[in-house]
């Protein structure tokens, strides 16, 4: 049996489904450290480790559809009907396939810093460039090579602290779900074509400045989810919940307060 995918769970339910936030590639459930505090007023909050990352357990197979398939583990085991749930980036690819898969579980998605778009022929060859640089280098290599863009100029330059934040959750993750997870988002199916499906309340949101999942994916995602809520957060790249909590916080709780 594999052990259990550990998990925060914290705030309280305020007659709203809780959120969940799923955090990207290659970070862990610290991602949202600096916003929780705030969310948690709001709602009660669940934030696991993914598959492979942080101290999740690292036996495959990896798949958006397997770390979706972990959430609702969780879900079934805190006896949580429906959550909003929230992604980062790779997060934001395994919340599209948990609406794909159990859409009667969710209540309202929050897509941070992500895109809908499958990888392609650059995309996927740098992914298998990044898997053998892993097997062979291990985990430091591959988070130095995707550090240069994880946060944006903005932060660099006025807030150095963070860059070191990301720099060591990046470099700590086990090489096994690094390898993982690489190989899923390389093999992840294109989720152009959901995002018309998408029925619930939904807030886009993206940092500014973000240079991995660009500002204009966001205004295509928004454009296609009818009636989706849109927030662009200045002066933030990839990771706005690490660079500019305070308003990556607020667009959230904006949001749950209309549900
Ligand atoms: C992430 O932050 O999860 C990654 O940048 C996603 C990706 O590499 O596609």
């Amino acid at each position: 049996m594999t052990a259990a995918i550990p998990f925060d769970d914290v705030g309280r339910e305020r007659g709203a489904p809780p959120l969940v936030l799923l955090h990207g590639f290659p970070h862990d459930r610290t991602l949202w450290s600096a916003v929780v505090p705030a969310l948690g007023r709001a709602t009660r909050v669940i934030a696991p480790d993914l598959r492979g990352l942080g101290h999740a357990p690292v036996e495959g197979p990896y798949s958006m559809d397997r770390y979706a398939d972990d959430v609702i583990s969780i879900l079934d085991a805190r006896k949580v009907e429906r959550a909003v749930i929230g992604g980062l980036s790779m997060g934001g690819y395994v919340a599209f396939a948990l609406w794909r898969r159990h859409p009667g579980r969710v209540a309202g998605l929050v897509l941070a810093d992500t895109r809908a778009g499958a990888d392609a022929g650059a995309g996927r060859a740098n992914r298998d460039r990044l898997v053998a640089l892993a097997r062979v280098k291990g985990t430091p290599v591959v988070a130095e090579a995707m550090l240069e863009n994880m946060v944006g100029p903005s932060t660099r330059r006025e807030r150095p602290a963070v860059v070191e934040t990301m720099r060591a959750m990046m470099r700590r993750a086990p090489v096994e779900g690094v390898i993982g997870a690489l190989e899923a988002m390389r093999d992840r199916p294109d989720s152009t074509a959901t995002l018309a499906t998408i029925t619930v309340p939904t807030l886009v949101v993206c940092g500014e400045e973000d240079a991995l999942t660009p500002p204009e994916q966001s205004r295509a995602m928004h454009e296609a989810i009818a009636g989706s809520r849109l927030a662009l957060i200045p002066r933030a790249g990839h990771v706005p919940c690490v660079e500019r909590p305070e308003e990556f916080a607020a667009a959230v709780t904006g949001f749950l307060e209309t549900l």
